[in-house]
Parts: C-alpha cells; structure tokens; sequence
C-alpha cells in the first residue's frame, strides 16, 4: 500500500491525451490542422477528463517525416500558426487546469536545419562534430552495415565533402553527435526556451536512439528476420540504439526538468521490459515515463497480457510510476488490431490498470484505421518500403468531429482523406448516446478520477484464464474488481480462491450496471465490467 502522505503529481494521477496536430482541428481552410483549431477543440478535451495533452511536433520543418525533421527547435510552423497562437494555445490549456506536454527530437534534426548545413559545408567547418561523419571504407562502401529505420542503409554519401553521415530515419534526418557537448549543450538550451514559456513537460522522441557505439561497430544479423517485415529487421540494432552512454544524457535533460517545477519527461522507447526499466535511471534520475507499448505488441490473450502485466509491475524500480499506451501515430489503431467491440473492452484494460494512461486521439470514439489508396500516400515509411503495408497514414487521418463535410475537421479537402462511415461515427453523433465508445471513455475517465483506488491504487492479479483477466485496484478504502472478456464468446468467472460481493459500476454493456454480483460472474462476449467491491 502506498504511503497516504505521499503526494502524488500530475503526471501520476492524471490522463494523458495525444493529438497529431496536422489532423485535430483545421482553423484556417488549408486542410491541415492547427494550433488556433486545438484551441476550438479544449473543451471536448477538457469534458472527457483529459490532464495533459501532448501534441506531436509543431516546429519549423520541411515535413519530410511531418515535423519529426526539425530545422529550427525555437519556432512554430507556418502551419500550424504563429508563437503568438501557441503562447495563446499554452494560456488556454493551464487556464483549465490542463498540462502541455510537447514533442522534443533531440536524435535528428532536418537536413534543412542551420546546424546541419554548417556542418556539411566542410571538414573543418565548427560545427562539423555535431553530426556523425565517417570516412567510406577502403571500397567506397558504407563505414557499416547500419541500416534506417525508414529503409536502405543508415549512411548517407556526401559528394562535396567526400565522407558518409549517419541517419537513423530519413536521409533528411541527420543524427546529431551527442557525445559532442555543444550538442548537449544546445539541446538544454531548447528545453529551457520551452520550459521557461511554461510548457509542463516533454515527450522525447527515440530515447533508446540518441547515442551510438562509440567504435560504429556492425551490428549482429537477426536469425527470425522475416521477408514481410522492413528492411531495418534484417540486423539487431545492438551497437546503434540502447547505449550505456544514453542514460548520462537522459539524466541531463533529468536535471535541466528539475530545475523547474513540477515539469516530466516521457521517453519513447521501444525495448523488452528490463531494458525500458534502466531508463527510470539510478534513483529515478532519468525519464519519468519510459513509454510502456506492451499493450501494442502483446497478442491480444488473456494469459499473455496478464503475464506482461506481472513482468512489468514486478521489473518496475523502487518509486517508478508505471504506464500504460493503446496506441499512437506509429501504429495501427486498437480498433483494427482488435476489432470494434474489442477496442471498448481495451479502454476499460487501458483505464483501469496502475499508472498513466495515454490515449490516442480519436480512440475515444472508436475511429478505425482509414485505408488510403496507394496513389495517396504520404508517409514515407509507407512510400520508401512499397508493398509491405507499413503506411501511418491510417491511423493518422483527420478527427470525425460531426456528420458535416469533412467532418467538421476542416472547410476544405483534408490532407488525408476521411473514412466513408465517418457520418456515423463522429463526436457529435457519440455525445449523448450512453452506449457510445465516447461515453464509454468518459465514464471510465471520470471514475478513475473520482477513485484513488483507480489512480494511485495497488494492482493485484486475481486471474487470467482465457478469454478471461480478472484483477483488482484498490486502496485500504475500497477495492474494485474489474473483470474483461477478452473474445467475443461469452465466459465465466467462477474464481476457486477469491470470494467477492459487489456492485456492476461500469459495464460495457451498460444495461447491466447497478446489478449486484456475488461468488460468480457470467460475461457477455466482448464485455468488460468494472465491479466495486462491498467493504466488509
Ligand atoms: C518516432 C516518431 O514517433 C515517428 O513518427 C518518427 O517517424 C520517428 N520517431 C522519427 O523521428
Ligand atoms: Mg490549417
């Protein structure tokens, strides 16, 4: 049980929300979302429960990776609108008493950015160090066999200055040197600029990526590389990402945090559970929030996600704050990885597990994956590797406001196109229904909120037997059962060594909330219910 003094902060207690910026709101006809149409949109925020919102990156950039090539750390892109429309933005989100966390990519910048042209003008040029170049081998080929996470391999040759520089992504995504101090030194500077405006924190892109071997070594061949998977498979990236000498950097940026108040940090790192723990660092000097996806890799199994559960509630160190994420720009849509009528039963899992939600914009209304044609794809991990099917622009299109064209997203032809159901499912449509996906997900926020059982509770197991995840959230005040069928077929949960009497508080079938349930309990496919339990 946790300490009852013990204060816990924003971050713990709340719900994070992420908005892709290009596709939540467009204010000024372009098609493409911006700052002045997330304002519009706080109070839908603001009425689900939302804490913090994080919003991917809004900065100056050619858009070759939509926004995660910066060229300038400091300023806001035309796009998006001025600094005048995000100081308004930041002003309007702490007047409710909500957080901003935004996107910092400290391991690449753009090609365009200054730092990068200076340093490819020359050999000697200052800020040549800034960046890793390598002379090519004896050959001509490539320094090593490092390859790009967006295909093809990871050096780049540069004519004029006859030597390879390294990208993790895109070509137009040089990595910058962190084992040069003026790179760390500017990159603090970037937090402070941002922290000093009053921004409460960071989400921090690629962590595990940001310092390589320091001797380039070729990296390990992957024996279960399988032909349907990217090209980035075929190696372990063991020498060019998850470097001891990341963990000084995490604590840097730590520090820099510290300086202010109350302000985190979230790390997006994709790495087994014990690997992600190293990265709460020594005494909880490093990130605040590793990222947990192991919701978006498990199979969706009872037995296996229960396992994962353990494994990560039993790896997490001393005072680290665990968290949990269903999905994000990167990745296929809970709805079409695990179906409709899954995808609720996903954001009871999601709601009422111990530590942070983040929740994926559009997710609150159910929004699947909108198949774009092949002519129109735009990202370039789906246009670099053709044929694999790797494409983000699905779960990237643009938010279903309402049953009006375009959806109330834009007055214009959107960026990407909408899917053709989207007059059915939309904001609007979910508002005031009580069996909506929307009314789900505000249910489930507010009695998270309402209930420290739920938001800084202790998590104990109680069962997993397929189809079936039974386990339990509670405080020495109350304890709530929560019971998820994780297939369409109904089940039973007949526990042998737990007995248990309470009241159906949330259900995803509401028509049975209220109901008394004692010993035993039969689901409904595809139902989830949340069970206070009666204080004996
Ligand atoms: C991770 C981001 O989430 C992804 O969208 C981006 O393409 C890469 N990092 C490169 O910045
Ligand atoms: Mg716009």
């Amino acid at each position: 049980m946790k300490d009852k003094q013990h204060k816990y902060l924003w971050w713990q207690e709340g719900i994070i929300y992420q908005i892709y910026p290009r596709s939540y709101q467009d204010s000024d006809g372009d098609g493409v979302g911006d700052l002045q149409g997330i304002i519009k949109r706080l109070d839908h925020i603001q009425s689900l429960g939302i804490t913090a919102i994080w919003i991917s990156p809004i900065f100056s950039s050619p858009m070759a990776d939509f926004g995660y090539d910066i060229s300038d750390y400091c300023d806001i892109h035309p796009l998006f609108g001025t600094m005048e429309d995000f100081d308004e933005l930041l002003e309007a989100v702490h007047d409710r008493g909500m957080k901003l966390i935004l996107d910092l990519v400290p391991n690449h910048t753009s090609s365009e950015h200054p730092w990068f042209k200076e340093s490819r003008s020359s050999k000697d040029n200052p800020k040549r160090d800034w960046y890793i170049w390598q002379d090519a081998k004896e050959d001509g080929s490539e320094p090593n066999n490092w390859l790009a996470m967006f295909g093809g391999s990871a050096w780049e040759w540069d004519e004029k200055t006859q030597q390879y520089y390294y990208h993790a992504f895109l070509k137009e995504q040089p990595d910058l040197n962190w084992r040069n101090p003026e790179v760390q030194k500017v990159m603090m500077d970037v937090m402070r600029f941002w922290l000093d405006k009053g921004v409460d924190g960071f989400r921090v892109d690629v962590m595990w990526h940001m310092i390589k071997d320091d001797q380039l070594r070729d990296n390990p061949i992957n024996p279960d590389y399988k032909p349907h998977q990217a090209t980035y498979e075929k190696l372990i990236p063991a020498y060019s990402t998850d470097q001891p000498e990341v963990h000084d950097i995490v604590h840097m940026m730590r520090e820099v945090l510290d300086s202010y108040d109350e302000r985190m940090m979230i790390g997006e790192i994709y790495l087994p559970i014990h690997k992600l723990m190293t990265y709460y660092g020594t005494d909880q000097n490093g990130a605040h929030l590793p990222f947990n996806f192991l919701l978006l890799s498990t199979d969706w199994d009872a037995t296996k996600i229960a396992s994962n559960i353990n494994q990560y509630e039993g790896a997490l160190p001393d005072g680290g704050w665990p968290n949990w994420v269903l999905g994000n720009h990167d990745q296929p849509r809970i709805t079409s990885r695990v179906g409709m009528e899954q995808a609720r039963v996903a954001a009871m899992l999601l709601l009422t597990l111990r530590g942070t939600p983040t929740i994926y914009y559009g997710d609150e209304i159910g929004m699947r994956d909108v198949p774009i044609p092949e002519n129109e794809v735009q990202d370039p991990q789906g246009l670099n590797m053709p044929g694999l099917n790797l494409s983000r622009d699905p779960q990237r299109t643009p938010m279903q406001w309402d049953s009006s064209e375009n959806a109330g997203f834009s007055n214009n032809k959107p960026w990407l196109r909408l899917p053709d159901d989207y007059r059915r499912v939309n904001v609007k449509a979910q508002l005031d229904d009580k069996y909506s996906t929307y009314t789900l997900y505000r249910r489930l926020i507010k009695l998270r909120q309402e209930e420290p059982a739920l938001h800084i509770g202790d998590y104990r197991p109680v069962e997993a037997k397929a189809p079936l995840l039974a386990y339990l959230r509670y405080t020495s005040d109350q304890r709530f059962l929560v019971l998820l069928n994780l297939s369409h077929k109904p089940c039973h949960f007949a526990p042998e060594h737990f007995s248990f009497e309470g009241t159906i508080e949330i259900d995803t079938l509401p028509e049975r909330e209220g109901g008394r349930v004692s010993g035993h309990v039969s689901l409904s496919g595809d139902e989830g219910m949340i069970i206070r339990l009666d204080q004996s």
